[in-house]
């Protein structure tokens, strides 16, 4: 070691002893001239969750004290320590028996439902009472109180979408248990999607998101109807499920999509700062992230990484695709760190 290294070396030690560092011990490759992520490409196939979830239905106790909710997380490999599925998001599948209740709570992580099978379970949220049924999206806004109970026959399953990392990260999470074991379902509700075009003006304190209830049988006709014109590049046919509140992105923290994929469509390759989670509705395609090809059906969940370019095929000739996706954009783009580059070359090659 020459003496200049060992002059440092030894500043270095002082300065560290006083909890100071100087900026010249920064690797050089920890600045990265594109943006870098530790979130690895994955695909979680559904019969894995459906088994892992009919496994958990008579040992998981949603009662109050117990388990509270029987829920799967998909974690990613590349931030296993996490245990969460990006960096920013969390992709969990929920099932819920006939007769239980998932015991009312509420936390500054907001989560979003989107309905995969079964009827006659509801979500209450802020005592609005919401009854699921297949491909509705319901959102439960961060601080508001929810609980989970089902009417029905069979068991319920859904995806719960949340932003628990992000929050994580900010260090603000808090979670508070509802005072009594049930909540009351209120009738002065109002369903935001009676308003259609327009907004009510009221008094109450400004809110940045309501606990809306997106019906499948309102979207599924539109995104049909949007799918007879000219598709989007690299999105096929695409919706965002927007806040009528504020005209933006679903929650403050998320926004979530249903895109559809023409037989046969092949969309072209591009890449982003946000990060996508998906799901398959219906259908089986591929979607090759910077090179390696996922394969999906219905059912099945993956990850789009940051910076990662990606393209999307439908590889059916005759029955559309149609991907719900949840994306971290949001918490992007208010400060200017959005950026998205295309097209990319084909990777394909099928
Ligand atoms: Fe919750
Ligand atoms: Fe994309």
């Amino acid at each position: 070691m020459s003496a200049a290294n060992a002059n440092i070396k030894e500043l270095d030690q002082r300065l560290a002893e006083k909890w100071i560092s100087g900026i010249w011990r920064i690797p050089a490759g920890a600045r990265p001239a594109a943006p870098k992520t530790k979130v690895l490409p994955h695909l979680w196939k559904w019969a894995d969750v459906y088994e892992g979830l009919v496994q958990a239905r008579d040992q998981i106790n949603v009662e109050r004290g117990a388990a509270e909710r029987r829920t799967l997380r998909l974690v990613n490999p590349g931030v296993k320590d996490m245990e969460m599925t990006s960096h920013t998001m969390l992709f969990a599948f929920q099932m819920i028996q006939p007769g239980e209740v998932a015991p009312p709570h509420r936390h500054t992580m907001s989560a979003i439902r989107f309905i995969l099978r079964g009827s006659g379970a509801y979500t209450n949220v802020d005592g609005a009472k919401m009854v699921m049924e297949d491909g509705d999206l319901i959102l439960t806004p961060q601080w508001s109180w929810h609980e989970h109970a089902h009417e029905g026959a069979e068991p319920m399953i859904w995806i719960d979408g949340l932003d628990v990392p992000f929050i994580q990260s900010l260090q603000v999470i808090s979670f508070e248990p509802y005072p009594e074991n049930r909540m009351p379902v209120r009738s002065d509700t109002h369903d935001p999607a009676n308003y259609g075009m327009t907004r009510p003006v009221t008094t109450a304190e400004n809110k940045l998101a309501a606990p809306l209830h997106y019906r499948w049988r309102d979207i599924y006709p539109v995104l049909k109807h949007l799918a007879e014109g000219e598709p989007h590049p690299y999105e096929g046919y695409a919706m965002e499920y927007v806040n009528p509140l504020t005209g933006g992105s679903t929650l403050p923290t998320l926004s979530c999509w249903i895109q559809l994929l023409r037989p046969g469509q092949r969309t072209q390759s591009h890449r982003h700062t946000s990060t996508v989670l998906y799901h398959a509705f219906s259908g089986n395609g591929t979607t090759v992230i910077d090179g390696k090809p996922f394969h999906w059906e219905k059912g099945d969940s993956f990850v789009v990484p940051l910076w990662h370019w990606h393209e999307h095929a439908n590889l059916s000739a005759a029955e559309d695709a149609i991907l719900f996706s949840m994306n971290d954009a949001p918490v992007l783009k208010p400060f200017g760190l959005y950026r998205e580059e295309g097209p990319g070359k084909s990777q394909l090659g099928l």
